[in-house]
């Protein structure tokens, strides 16, 4: 067992913690409060390779591991949890998705364009009945001869709004549950696919998150990722990475909330001392930095299995239902340990829990992380 970061590893870091620092710090705070899409980050981070990060070179993407994937991931989320959701769903549920179990045709006409950060991808399996439920689909597509005809609504779609390409899942034989379900490219401009209606969220938000409407949207058979059928799977294989990224974002924030913590327990007096000589203070950073710590090494587990091509679904749900937790945590204490200051906006505390919260739901709840790691251990 090698604790150590790699060469490459620790430059895509340094590169991901340099141009956070630079291009979204400055404004992610305004982008929240304006609800502002980052379009000049996400132009730059497909500039820098992070929009397909893992995708091999030869369809545009960096060829990177996924150990490096975790530490951009992380460093972009401590600046702006948004971009790091933006990012996570572009390259590990659009580009994974499309790389993995996509035609050759597929990938060069959208993997190369998504990798490259030209196109912005989304992923499409929630609808306002099928959350956690993720089986019952009720998006339907129909094959009409050389086409499908797609009707029904996708909701808490993330970076729907912005999207050029939307990898919708859609049931393509009622009868059948799980295995009636297939997974569609559709291209933004689609007659038949529109934007229905954009939530206004307690965090990330800067990401945007959009109900998606297909009526009688019309989309080539050849669009079809794999067979008729696999959609369902398609999903589940797919999220088992995206929730690698999802822990990753949720460490990216408990590390600014402990980050913020020590930074300001040094700085600010009580009593007349700095709050970092009360043990208060200290047991709650010791704490969080232990918690953030053994995330992290979950998370990494989960990568490394994943590279190794070995069975990691248990660990990324570990992964996630962990970090997501501790991110929480460590948002709510970094709150407490700046007392009023915490509770406003200046000193960003406040963001980070707003932001952490969603971990614990989006990808699947903490609940869904559980049953797939209880599957696991008890099947
Ligand atoms: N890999 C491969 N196949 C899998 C799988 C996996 N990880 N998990 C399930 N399957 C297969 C099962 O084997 C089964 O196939 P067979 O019948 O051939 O065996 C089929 O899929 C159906 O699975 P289940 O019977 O286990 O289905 P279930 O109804 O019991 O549900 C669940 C399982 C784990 C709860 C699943 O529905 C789930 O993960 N729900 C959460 C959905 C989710 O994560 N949504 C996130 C939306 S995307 C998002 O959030 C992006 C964003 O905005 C950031």
């Amino acid at each position: 067992m090698n604790f150590d970061f790699t060469e490459t590893q620790i430059m895509i870091r340094d590169t991901a913690r340099q141009f956070a620092q630079d291009e979204l710090a400055p404004s992610a705070s305004e982008r929240d409060e304006k609800e502002e899409f980052p379009h000049e980050g996400v132009k730059k981070l497909g500039e820098l390779g992070f929009m397909g990060m893992m995708v091999p070179e030869q369809y545009g993407g960096a060829g990177l591991d996924t150990t490096s994937y975790v530490l951009a991931m992380e460093e972009i989320s401590k600046v702006d949890a948004s971009c790091g959701v933006i990012m996570s769903v572009n390259n590990s549920l659009v580009c994974y998705g499309i790389n993995e179990f996509g035609s050759e045709e597929q990938k060069q006409q959208y993997l190369i364009p998504l990798a490259t950060g030209k196109m912005l991808g989304a992923f499409a399996l929630s609808e306002p009945e099928a959350g956690s439920d993720a089986t019952n689909q009720q998006t339907t597509a129909i094959r009409d001869g050389e086409s499908y005809n797609l009707n029904g609504t996708k909701n808490f779609i993330t970076n729907g709004a912005n999207a050029d390409v939307v990898l919708v899942m859609a049931t393509t034989n009622k009868t059948a549950g799980a295995k009636g379900v297939s997974t569609f490219i559709v291209e933004k401009g689609t007659p038949g696919l529109s934007v229905a209606k954009k939530e206004k969220k307690m965090g990330i938000r800067s990401s945007d998150t959009v109900s998606l409407a297909f009526q009688d949207c019309k989309v080539p058979a050849s669009n079809r990722i794999g067979d008729e059928g696999f959609g369902f799977k398609f999903a589940m294989k797919t999220l088992d990475g995206g929730r690698i990224g999802i822990a990753s974002q949720a460490l990216g924030i408990a590390m600014a909330s402990l980050d913020a913590s020590i930074r300001y327990s040094k700085e600010r007096k009580a009593f007349d001392q700095h709050l970092a000589n009360f043990q208060a203070i200290q047991f709650k950073i010791a704490d969080m930095a232990t918690r953030i710590e053994g995330a992290q090494m979950l998370t990494l587990k989960a990568a490394s299995m994943k590279d190794a091509k070995q069975p990691y679904g248990k660990y990324s749900a570990m992964a996630k239902l962990y970090a997501s937790k501790v991110a929480v945590d460590a948002a709510l204490d970094a709150i407490q340990i700046h007392g009023g200051y915490g509770y406003i906006k200046e000193y960003h505390v406040e963001r980070f829990l707003r932001d952490a919260k969603i971990t614990e739901i989006y990808e699947g709840t903490s609940e869904v992380q559980r049953i797939v790691i209880a599957r696991e251990l008890l099947r």
